[in-house]
């Protein structure tokens, strides 16, 4: 066991109690921040003159020696430190002797892992952010090429007014670009360097936090000491945007599965992202939206545990604080994995207009404009709302649709109905007509996605 505190000590630390201590098993993840925060730490140092440049030099070759080693696997990061800062500083000096002892100076473990988890958060950002702009591109790609691929809007899950896949396509381009947008406001909010901050109270040495939170690409130092160690918002931020990330898919994939059944038949699944079952030979199964549906829990998970691991704790640092790494970096691990099957499963994904269609066409989805059409003819909205209400009992009686009753029968009900209501109630005109922006029509439709196109090329997230 390699320990960076023994000296007040007496006694060797109990086995199980360092077992539960230790966080190296997941706090290794960390190593590539760890390193590049200490680089940074000793260059900033050597430039204030606290360390001599042959120290900051020795130095950062020793950090870049572990590294390589670690990277190429001649170095294993083992149980043998308790965590992943041990490990660096504790491999620094065997390897370059007594300078190594010198890289702690005026830092505290508390801010260096403040910095190495802010600085692994932030690539998750950007990472996710990426992600994020490969499934809207793929979205906006089948917006375009399905603007009179007819099908039933729902509500109630009851067949409403008819509507197009790209139409519906785009109210999730819409939850995903706000997800992006999440994702901007957090990274720009915690792009802050914590490095400085000390154990609490900052140091006695004339470090610039300026120049290492330049060093590190960040906007600047953190202003408070005491806050730099104790916050974890950005992280609860993060996991929250990830949380909706999932909630968005989530509703999206119980979508694809309603949409993959045998009811609905309107799409199919590719072979490379269905299975089948071990028993039916019939069964093509959509486990992968069913996966992304039920890893959703895990990510709300993720959340709430760190918000409540955070609720009761006392200014500055505490140890509960270690509790924020193994579920955030699950939820993150998970949102990844979710999202890049999600895009390849919608990418391959296959409609069946034609089902689509018929779909649209019955369960009276054309009834509002129906209703719409009356008016056209001057009867007031209320009253033809209840035409055409009586119109449709007596189709279901009849088992038949509204477009299918002869004009005889249509006059029956109200004198108002003249030939061309069925060109009105025909589903592409239900659709066309519809050009409000953000309605389904091809042309309010065309508008909206010439600026999501320019919206994709740029908002990227910009560092530095
Ligand atoms: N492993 C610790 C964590 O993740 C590092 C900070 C330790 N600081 C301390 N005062 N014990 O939070």
């Amino acid at each position: 066991m390699a320990q960076l505190w023994g000296g007040r000590f007496t006694k060797e630390t109990d086995r199980q109690v360092y077992e539960f201590n230790a966080s190296i098993n997941f706090d290794k993840r960390l190593f590539h921040q760890d390193i590049e925060g200490s680089i940074a730490h000793v260059v900033m140092l050597a430039k204030q003159g606290i360390l001599t440049m042959d120290e900051k030099d020795s130095i950062v070759k020793g950090l870049t020696g572990i590294r390589e080693d670690v990277d190429s696997g001649v170095l294993m990061i083992d149980g043998e430190c308790e965590d992943i800062h041990s490990f660096v500083e504790a491999h620094l000096i065997r390897r370059i002797g007594d300078a190594g002892k010198k890289l702690h100076t005026g830092r505290s473990r508390n801010d260096q892992v403040a910095l190495d988890m802010r600085l692994y958060t932030r690539e998750r950002v950007l990472e996710t952010d990426g992600l994020l702009k490969e499934l809207l591109t793929v979205l906006l790609d089948a917006m375009e090429g399905n603007l009179d691929t007819f099908m039933p809007g729902f509500t109630h899950l009851q067949k409403a007014q008819p509507i197009t896949l790209a139409h519906h396509y785009g109210a999730y381009f819409e939850m995903f670009r706000r997800d992006r947008s999440r994702l901007k406001d957090i990274f720009y909010r915690m792009n802050y360097c914590p490095l400085g901050a000390g154990a609490l109270a900052g140091t006695t040495y004339p470090l610039d936090r300026y120049y290492t939170a330049s060093l590190l690409g960040f906007e600047g130092p953190t202003l408070n000491s005491i806050d730099s160690v104790a916050d974890r918002d950005y992280l609860i931020e993060f996991l929250s945007a990830l949380s909706t990330v999932m909630m968005h898919l989530s509703r999206f994939a119980e979508e694809v599965i309603l949409w993959n059944s045998n009811e609905y038949q309107f799409v199919e699944i590719d072979d490379a992202y269905s299975t089948g079952s071990s028993i039916m030979p019939q069964k093509k199964n959509p486990d992968i939206a069913e996966l992304v549906r039920g890893k959703t829990g895990r990510v709300y998970g993720a959340l709430m545990s760190l918000l409540t691991t955070m609720k009761g704790l006392p200014l500055a640092y505490n140890k509960d604080m270690q509790e924020d790494k193994e579920t955030a970096f699950d939820a993150m691990d998970t949102v990844r994995d979710c999202l890049t099957l999600f895009t390849g499963m919608i990418g391959t994904m296959k409609f069946r207009r034609e089902r689509m269609e018929r779909s649209a066409k019955s369960g009276f989805s054309n009834a509002t404009d129906a209703a719409d059409y009356l008016v056209g003819k001057g009867v007031p909205f209320r009253d033809a709302h209840g035409v055409i209400g009586r119109l449709v009992l007596y189709c279901l009686e009849k088992d038949t649709s509204i477009d299918a009753l002869s004009l005889e029968e249509l006059q029956g009900i109200s004198d108002k109905f003249g030939p061309d209501f069925y060109e009105a109630v025909a589903l592409k005109t239900c659709v066309e007509k519809r050009l409000t922006v953000g309605a389904p029509g091809s042309q309010a439709m065309g508008q909206v996605i010439a600026q999501y196109r320019r919206y994709l090329k740029e908002n990227d997230i910009q560092m530095g």
